[in-house]
């Protein structure tokens, strides 16, 4: 199965940015841990950081053709971008399936981040698992494409 992972504006600075809660490892060090994990699944990846809404989007639209299923951390963008979302709807209406994923607990901080705009469009969210919540996803996706035959 093909996946993309994708992490929104911030998670560059992973490692350095808020440890006490986004954890201590770098995005090198995520991106690692999450290709070894899918590879063991049989999983081809391709990851991609951006900072800005405009680029995850064309990411989103020029991986289309190429991914089976993508797995997001839309960063902050979570909360309100309806750009993200319809991206996520229109990939989703082509038959490649979403999972939003967040390494801390959105539902448990501040009241703007408990509200994702964009998991409506998506297959699931996994929230509160660290790094974990990456491998969740591709669990499940992976799963998933097994059932579907890819
Ligand atoms: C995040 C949660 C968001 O609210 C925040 O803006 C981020 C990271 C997470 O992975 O926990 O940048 O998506």
């Amino acid at each position: 199965m093909n996946l993309l992972i994708l992490h929104g504006p911030n998670l560059n600075l992973l490692g350095e940015r808020e440890p006490e809660i986004y954890g201590s490892m770098t995005l090198a060090e995520l991106n690692a841990k999450i290709g070894a994990f899918a590879r063991e699944l049989r999983c081809k990846t391709r990851i991609r950081q951006s900072n800005s809404e405009g680029e995850l989007i064309d990411i989103l639209h020029a991986n289309r053709k190429w991914a089976q299923a993508v797995v997001f951390n839309p960063g902050a963008y979570t909360h309100y971008s309806y750009a993200l979302r319809d991206a996520v709807g229109a990939i989703a209406s082509l038959g490649v399936p979403t999972i939003e994923v967040h390494l801390s607990d959105i539902k448990k901080r501040e009241k703007f981040r408990r509200t994702s705009v964009i998991a409506p469009a998506c297959l699931k969210q996994i929230s509160g698992y660290g790094w974990e919540s990456y491998t969740r996803a591709i669990q499940l996706l992976a799963a998933t494409g097994k059932t579907h035959g890819r």
